[in-house]
């Protein structure tokens, strides 16, 4: 098997939810001991009091810097200042309802924003060791109702987000066959846990539920997506970056395939136990709304080759962490507060100014 050493780990999109997970991981948990570069736009979608408490308790291996990854001059000057040996790339636009309404910025941050990492990296290719880039099961389409998604499915994207993440592994893809620049890619289900923006599904159903206002599904709520627990996601992708295959995929998802409707049910079974309402079910909320353009009907992941050659298995099954999950939302009051009132834009324009 591979082993990679990595000293000083630029990581894009560190304060949105999965980078920010992947951040505590490695910094908390893992056997990782260089350094971590953090480098974020700040978007809505980030949030640094994601990261609280980093920054003092690893004063000597995080930095944080602003910047947007599509500016690269300043990509270059910090692939210089912190000898960058590897990037694990999270930072994009990542909401397929914002890209049907707005894609200008999904390909502008996925694709422009991953070349101009590529191309930096592409320039310092003697020290580089390693462009982790993180991908989504979107860019295969839709499934019907058997079938998964494996390493070898042709890309068919679907909605503007996920063309722009299919653009963006193309060319990471190609900056390792055309300049041997080393890579690896995973492609994940949907991501649920601690920190997620309540734009998606489940933090959005969670805080609804609690403040009693509808809880919108989309169509006949029978779509299907394949649930993975952050941290598991967060396990993989350190095993891809220390044992990974250089220039493979791994699929990574948690072999929790449900109807969107069923996940709504769930999560007002768990708030109906905690947190009972005065008067009647929190599934007496559920409202059917308007199906959304071009809504892919199923993803489901075939994660056996990450299983088998790094040995890789999901920790939670969707049961354990939808519970965990709802009861962090319900224990994080503050951190949920500042989100909804966006508080923690004002800090950001504080403290950083305000961007474009
Ligand atoms: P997110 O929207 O929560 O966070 C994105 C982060 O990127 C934010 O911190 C934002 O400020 C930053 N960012 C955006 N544009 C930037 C730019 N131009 N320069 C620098 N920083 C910028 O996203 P997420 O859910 O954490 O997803 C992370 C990655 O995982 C994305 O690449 C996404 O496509 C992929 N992914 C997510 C899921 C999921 O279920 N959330 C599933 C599969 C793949
Ligand atoms: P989402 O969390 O936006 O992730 P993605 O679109 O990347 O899969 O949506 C998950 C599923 O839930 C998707 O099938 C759309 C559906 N959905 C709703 O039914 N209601 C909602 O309010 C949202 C945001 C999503």
């Amino acid at each position: 098997m591979v082993k990679r050493e990595m000293r000083n780990m630029l990581v894009t999109g560190g304060c949105g939810f999965i980078g920010a997970n992947f951040i505590h991981y490695i910094l908390e948990e893992a056997d990782f001991t260089g350094r971590i570069i953090n480098v974020d736009k700040l978007t809505y979608a980030g949030n640094p009091d994601n990261l609280s408490g980093i920054e003092e308790k690893f004063k000597d291996r995080y930095v944080f810097v602003r910047a947007d990854i599509c500016d690269r001059e300043t990509m270059e000057e910090i692939f210089d200042r912190y000898e960058v040996d590897s990037v694990c790339h999270f930072a994009a636009e990542s909401h397929v309802d914002r890209s049907i309404v707005r894609p200008d910025s999904f390909i502008r941050t996925n694709v422009i924003g991953t070349f101009t990492l590529l191309e930096a990296a592409r320039q310092r290719m003697e020290r580089f060791r390693l462009f982790h880039h993180i991908s989504t099961d979107e860019v295969y389409g839709t499934l019907g109702e058997d079938g998964f998604f494996t390493e070898e499915t042709p890309y068919r994207p679907n909605s503007p987000y996920s063309a722009s993440k299919a653009g963006s592994d193309h060319l990471v893809r190609a900056y390792h066959k055309t300049y041997g620049l080393p890579v690896t890619i995973s492609n994940c289900s949907n991501n649920y846990g601690p920190y997620q923006f309540p734009e998606k599904l489940i933090p959005l159903i969670i805080l609804s539920a609690v403040e009693g206002r509808p809880l919108p599904v989309y169509g006949d709520g029978r779509h299907i997506r394949d649930w993975l627990y952050v941290r598991d996601h967060c396990v993989a992708i350190w095993l891809i970056m220390k044992h990974g295959r250089t220039g493979e995929t791994y699929n990574i998802g948690g072999n929790n395939e449900m109807q969107n409707i069923r996940v709504v049910e769930l999560i007002c079974d768990i708030l109906d136990e905690l947190r009972p309402r005065e008067n009647g079910s929190y599934r007496d909320l559920i409202t059917f709304v308007k199906d959304r353009p071009g809504h892919d009907r199923r993803y489901a992941i075939d994660a056996s080759k990450i299983m088998s050659e790094l040995r890789w298995r999901p920790e939670e099954s969707f049961e354990t962490g939808i519970r965990k999950t709802v009861e962090w939302y319900l224990d994080n009051q503050e951190w949920v507060r500042r989100v909804k009132s966006g508080e923690y834009l004002s800090w950001i324009k504080e403290h950083y100014g305000i961007d474009d």
